[in-house]
């Protein structure tokens, strides 16, 4: 995998439109056009550690062009990293690509987010707020619900 130097690491994000759920950035839905993200199935297992917790969350994008997660940015923690699972190991990445008319998934096991230098404890039932950087889109902001700490998300199927 490419590897990237981190961009917007520092982002001062203008106010970007909150949604709960879903949140869909505007595009021409034709398809053969720019990325157009949507976020999916954001959760946060309730961590067992005061200052460590990991989230998951799948980007749709139904547009024509590639895009990457470059960043993500909480109030809830002093770092949020992105990481992904190598046989068995997880170590941080730059980036992850967005494919074209395709998804990014991040879930237990693979690709996750962590939260790090937590400035306080998340309790099921609330929301995190977490903002996504995109090389692309720009900043997509997502409310993700802290589940219980065994929580495993249905697949839909
Ligand atoms: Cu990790």
């Amino acid at each position: 995998m490419k590897r990237f130097a981190p961009r917007y690491k520092r982002f001062a994000a203008p106010a970007a439109a909150a949604l709960t759920g879903a949140l869909v950035l505007a595009g021409c839905g034709s398809g053969s056009g720019p990325a157009e993200l949507s976020v999916s199935a954001a959760y946060m297992p309730q961590p067992f550690s005061d200052s460590m917790a990991a989230g998951f969350l799948t980007i749709t994008n139904q547009g024509g062009a590639k895009d990457e997660l470059t960043s993500v940015t909480s109030d809830l923690a002093g770092s949020v990293t992105v990481h992904e699972t190598v046989s068995g190991a997880m170590q941080e990445v730059d980036s992850l690509d967005v494919p074209a008319h395709g998804r990014l998934v991040l879930a237990s096991g693979g690709n996750h987010l962590m939260f790090e230098k937590l400035k306080r404890k998340p309790t099921q039932g609330e929301k995190v707020t977490l903002k996504l950087h995109f090389a692309e889109s720009g900043t997509v902001e997502v409310e993700m619900p802290v589940e219980s700490a065994t929580y495993t998300p249905k697949t839909g199927h």
